[in-house]
């Protein structure tokens, strides 16, 4: 296939998971809106349609609490092919969605489609569009701030591995053990009906998964209430870098709106995640690692996530040489980076989900980082290979980083919408 037909085959995606105003990640596995994936989707739309970019966002944020809050998934019209769908939430919102979010990167690509409609000359249809996103964006990472940080570190802590966007992490196993399993009673998943099981989560998660999802709905999805009590507290790496570059991408629209007022508190935001975050170097395994609130104890896995700490702008001599180590060692272990889990862990397995595989979504994120701060040979090779990994296996939802093989859903919209933003 030309580089000509995968773009063409990129946009069929999109346009074929479209819902009207929001797209699916996959229409079997995923039938709803998802959070993360429709911010990513929007850079894909921005390629071809920037209209339609910025609706996909902005249906999103249709979704919002009045707290702040923005969920994890919108269920915007019935499909019996997901579980747990709404009744299993029961949020009672309008619309229906989950109580638990997801990685906040919506900040960081709405300022990218700012950006282009600047560049292209069309600054005055999008700023009345930009200043209303820019107030909800603020109410959603002023709502972490406020949920999501119980102790005040300046990190963003998961309520549910859920909110990570990367479920299966190993990172959760130690955190989850305590949860009480014991009252979730029969369920039927509907994931492992369309997939291969060995692509995803084991019973004992998704038993965690809903334990979680229960305790939730018992507080009535007071996040509040959940923030105090909540049996799962881990500062996720991934999630902490993550809100530390979309606060700081929130600030240069901050500014450039000029919203002094506003630009002052998200310094302020930035300045508390810049000191917090040591809290998760580990230092002897000379690494960003996600740490347990509840037990104290850092995870000591070596993750992609780890790897966020370029995207997220923090520059330390000492800390970037540990983690271009990593990353060097890592590198030569594995056709194509970056694994979602270190290689040489044991419980590394090459497509169970978030325990191998390479996600180009992730890429996208840490190849942007290494670019930003100037590692460049590094960021080639993110780049590289995230490219082939889509040419010579097809749009899948994630792939093996040693034989490059698809796991989880095909014709996967993020996955599409970053091959259109590598261009
Ligand atoms: C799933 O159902 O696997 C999703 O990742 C949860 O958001």
């Amino acid at each position: 296939m030309t580089i000509e037909d995968l773009d063409q085959g990129a946009r069929d995606i999109l346009a074929a998971n479209d819902r009207g105003g929001y797209t699916v990640p996959n229409g079997r596995v995923y039938p709803f809106q998802w959070n993360w994936d429709s911010a990513f989707v929007a850079l894909g739309f921005d390629t071809f349609d920037r209209p339609r970019a910025w609706a996909e966002v902005e249906t999103l944020f249709k979704a919002q609490w009045d707290d702040g809050f923005v969920p994890h998934i919108v269920f915007w019209q019935e499909d019996e092919g997901y579980f747990p769908g709404p009744q299993v939430w029961d949020t009672r919102r309008t619309p229906v969605s989950s109580g638990i979010t997801q990685p906040p990167v919506a900040a960081s690509m709405v300022a990218i489609l700012w950006e282009n409609a600047k560049a292209a000359g069309e600054a005055d249809t999008y700023r009345p569009r930009v200043e209303l996103l820019f107030d909800q964006l603020l109410a959603w990472h002023r709502w972490f701030r406020d949920h999501r940080d119980p102790e005040g570190r300046g990190v963003v802590v998961a309520m549910h591995p859920w909110e990570t966007g990367r479920d299966n992490s190993p990172e959760w196993d130690a955190p989850g053990e305590p949860i009480d399993i014991s009252n979730v009673g029969e369920y039927v998943r509907r994931d492992t009906g369309h997939l291969d099981a060995k692509m995803r989560p084991t019973k004992l998660e998704y038993d965690r998964y809903l334990a979680l999802v229960q305790y939730g709905r018992a507080q009535n999805w007071d996040h509040a209430k959940i923030s105090q009590g909540n049996p799962f507290k881990v500062a996720d790496v991934g999630m902490s870098m993550m809100l530390l570059r979309a606060n700081r991408d929130l600030l240069t629209m901050a500014l450039d709106l000029g919203r002094t007022n506003e630009a002052a508190e998200i310094q302020h935001i930035i300045a508390t995640a810049e000191s917090g975050i040591e809290w998760l170097w580990n230092s002897e395994k000379q690494a960003w690692c996600s740490r347990d609130l509840i037990s104290g104890k850092s995870s000591g896995f070596i993750t992609s996530a780890s790897f966020l700490s370029f995207y997220a702008g923090l520059s330390d001599p000492v800390k970037d040489t540990a983690m271009l180590t990593h990353f060097a060692r890592i590198g030569s272990k594995v056709e194509y980076m970056l694994p979602s889990l270190d290689p040489e862990d044991p419980g590394f397995q090459m497509i169970r989900y978030w325990r191998g595989p390479v996600w180009a979504v992730v890429n996208y994120m840490v190849g942007k980082g290494l670019a930003e701060a100037g590692y460049d040979a590094e960021a080639a090779r993110i780049r590289k290979d995230t490219l082939a990994l889509i040419e010579k296996n097809g749009f899948y939802e994630a792939f093996s980083p040693v034989d490059g093989t698809g796991s989880g859903g095909d014709d996967f919209s993020w996955t599409a919408a970053i091959w259109l933003a590598l261009g």
